[in-house]
């Protein structure tokens, strides 16, 4: 039996920092783990422009304990008043590689996003263009439909729809739950990737209901039934170079999830290279893990790989219940729980 698995310095190409005295506490984990990760915009105002990332970027890069080789790279909240200006600014930056695009009203802070396609065909004329990423958030917004088909549905109708019309844009569908998304993506051009996040490899959506209510599962797009758990599992391990690690750690306080309508999301920083190496392990695949988690998503941005290697040992071990953040707690996504693997 394999006891150690070795990777290069992986990358998180889909991750929430937040701001202010809760990022200062979560940003240490993923730079302990991380040389890089893509932070997602959607603060309170969101991240809209090349200079407000550049602002941001320097209080994250305040957060980062001495010595720790990390650097953020950072996304832009795509709205309907994006200039085509705004595009061409990212494409000139060295920092800001890609734009979040965030359906109005699908999740977290996405009251700003866009409210129909056609608003933003001109700006993704541009990006396609100008070789700029478009990260998306693949699920519709209808409130009255069904949350598990959200995803499903999306795919079908605005994801089919960007595909015919810009053939060549650079996309990454975000934190894939589905299998209709992983076909999508798998069918699409080498334009065309996609994160996958440690919960969707790991849970299902019975987990979100057993033996009660677990908000610490609960995130969105929301976990599904086993086939697709099943499905994501097998296409992140395929080797394909399509797919790759976007842990989607979305810190919220304990008392925000812990309440009679909890926000969605998952913490998972803490832990994120461990958990992903029980589900990779799950399948016998921990040899497919430091494609996933240190190159793939690496050459899609068009980035060098990070210098250095992390080792993960098989040792049981259980996470804390709860860490700080800023003056209050959060409660990690393993609470209760314990993993086979762990960082050396
Ligand atoms: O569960 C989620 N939480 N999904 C998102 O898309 C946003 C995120 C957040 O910011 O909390
Ligand atoms: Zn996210």
């Amino acid at each position: 039996m394999q006891d150690t698995v070795t990777l290069g310095r992986p990358d998180d190409f889909h991750l929430h920092f937040r701001d202010g005295a809760a990022m200062a506490s979560v940003v240490p984990f993923t730079a302990r783990q991380f040389g890089r990760a893509l932070v997602m915009p959607n603060l309170k105002p969101p991240v809209t422009t090349v200079a407000m990332a550049a602002d941001y970027r320097d209080r994250i890069l305040r957060s980062v304990p001495l010595d720790t080789p990390f650097s953020p790279l950072m996304a832009l909240y795509l709205t309907d008043g994006t200039t085509v200006e705004e595009v061409a600014r990212v494409a000139d930056s060295d920092f800001v590689h890609a734009f979040k695009y965030y359906p109005a009203g699908a999740t977290t802070n996405s009251e700003s996003g866009v409210t129909s396609l056609s608003k933003i065909y001109p700006v993704l004329e541009v990006m396609q263009r100008l070789g700029v990423v478009l990260c998306i958030h693949g699920e519709v917004t209808d409130p009255t439909t069904d949350v598990f088909d959200r995803e499903a549905l999306f795919v079908e109708g605005s994801l089919q729809q960007i595909a015919r019309d810009f053939p060549v844009l650079k996309m990454v569908v975000e934190h894939i739950t589905t299998k209709e998304a992983a076909d999508f993506v798998v069918a699409s051009g080498a334009n065309v990737a996609a994160t996958i996040t440690p919960q969707h490899l790991l849970y299902n959506r019975t987990s979100i209901f057993t033996g009660g209510i677990r908000p610490h599962f609960y995130c969105l797009p929301i976990l599904k039934r086993e086939t697709h758990r099943q499905a994501l599992l097998k296409t992140a391990t395929s080797g394909s170079a399509k797919f790759f690690l976007g842990t989607d750690s979305a810190p919220h306080a304990k008392n925000s999830k812990e309440a009679c309508c909890g926000a969605a999301g998952c913490f998972t920083s803490h832990a994120a290279l461990e958990l992903y190496a029980d589900a990779f392990d799950s399948v016998g695949a921990l040899d497919k893990l430091d494609d996933f988690a240190s190159r793939f998503g690496a050459e899609f941005y068009g980035l060098p790989r990070n210098a250095g290697r992390l080792t993960l040992k098989r040792e049981s071990w259980t996470p804390p219940d709860e860490y700080s953040f800023g003056g209050e707690t959060i409660v990690p996504l393993t609470v209760g729980r314990s993993l086979s693997w762990k960082l050396l």
